[in-house]
């Protein structure tokens, strides 16, 4: 498995191609906050362990293990921004608080939260009784 680094790189290389059809360097740089000297290192790295294939001069292209591991954490990204704004998340909270969490949870409790998600979605009474809850216990403090 990837570590959590190679992992937003690989996260964000794979949405990069969904939206322009390629990933450069210096946008992966911009997308991920980092220096492009670090977005070199770390795409050698993914070649060398066969997540992508790294042409200096014709960009790069993510292998079908690139893209296939890419597609799940873009699932588990946005799973779990359902989740939290499922249980009433402030939307302000909601992108800095995945990026936190989605790296150190097993891909078991990303199933269960799965089930979770859906359990609510199926039937509305459900989130509306959560939210009486969260009315109660605010009033409560
Ligand atoms: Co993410």
């Amino acid at each position: 498995m990837p570590t959590p680094s190679m992992e937003d790189y690989i996260e964000q290389i794979y949405m990069l191609i969904e939206d322009k059809g390629y990933a450069r360097v210096s946008d992966i740089a911009e997308a991920l906050a980092v220096h492009p000297s670090s977005v070199t290192k770390m795409v050698q790295k993914l070649d060398k362990d066969q997540y992508l294939i790294y042409e200096k001069y014709r960009g790069l292209v993510l292998t079908s293990k690139g893209k296939k591991i890419g597609k799940r954490l873009v699932y588990r990204h946005e799973l779990l921004e359902q989740f939290l704004r499922v249980i009433g998340v402030d939307e302000e909270n909601i992108y800095e608080d995945v990026e936190g969490i989605e790296h150190h949870l097993s891909w078991n409790a990303i199933d269960r939260i799965g089930d979770l998600v859906q359990y609510f979605e199926e039937e509305k009474d459900r989130v509306e009784a959560l939210q009486t809850i969260q009315k109660q216990n605010e009033d409560n403090q």
